[in-house]
């Protein structure tokens, strides 16, 4: 146990934070839902992580600056969408604006009716349990209700550039 007081710390400059994040490789996904009018949205995350084995629970981070978060916090399900390693445009349109983002992008609604891209490498459909605010960002918690995969590599994110393994 340390004796001594921890010593105040210069507060950690919001770049410099960004590029230790960026050391630590994550895949991509796209995070869905639907509006209370049934239109689909989606958003490009990598904060997406496992949570729990029992009860099978995920999450995503969303940025409060992002409209889509509105529909999370009101939509009962929502999907993640884990990209292959070809699909980095898809990534791209998801975090893009100005269109419509699932114009011309193949999708059928799930068991739950999330949104779920054809051919991406797995697939989760969730039920919301929870959601936490925490700084910037809420943290959405889903309990997994069905979940699909297909073989394949994944798109890697690494050093805020896509990869793929291999
Ligand atoms: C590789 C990559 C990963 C991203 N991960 C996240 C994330 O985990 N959470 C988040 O809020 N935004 C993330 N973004 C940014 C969002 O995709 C983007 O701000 C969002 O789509 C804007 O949504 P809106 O149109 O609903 O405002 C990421 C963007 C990229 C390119």
């Amino acid at each position: 146990m340390l004796s001594e007081p921890v010593p105040a710390l210069p507060k950690i400059e919001k770049q410099h934070f960004r590029r230790i994040c960026g050391k630590f490789a994550s895949g991509i996904t796209i995070a869905t839902v639907r509006d209370a009018d049934g239109a689909p949205h989606g958003m490009t995350a990598n904060s997406f992580t496992s949570v729990s084995l029992t009860p099978p629970l995920v999450l995503v981070c969303v940025d409060h600056r992002a409209r889509i978060l509105e529909h999370f916090r009101i939509g009962e399900h929502f999907g993640v969408n884990i990209l292959g390693g070809t699909q980095r445009q898809l990534s791209d349109r998801f975090a893009g604006s100005g269109y419509d983002r699932f114009e011309g992008v193949p999708w059928h609604p799930g068991h739950t009716g999330v949104p779920i891209l054809t051919d991406v490498l797995a697939t989760l459909e969730c039920a919301r349990v929870n959601v936490v605010t925490a700084g910037d960002h809420d943290i959405v918690i889903g309990e997994v209700l069905h979940a699909d995969c297909q073989d394949g590599d994944p798109l890697v994110f690494y050093g805020s550039e896509y990869r793929c393994l291999g």
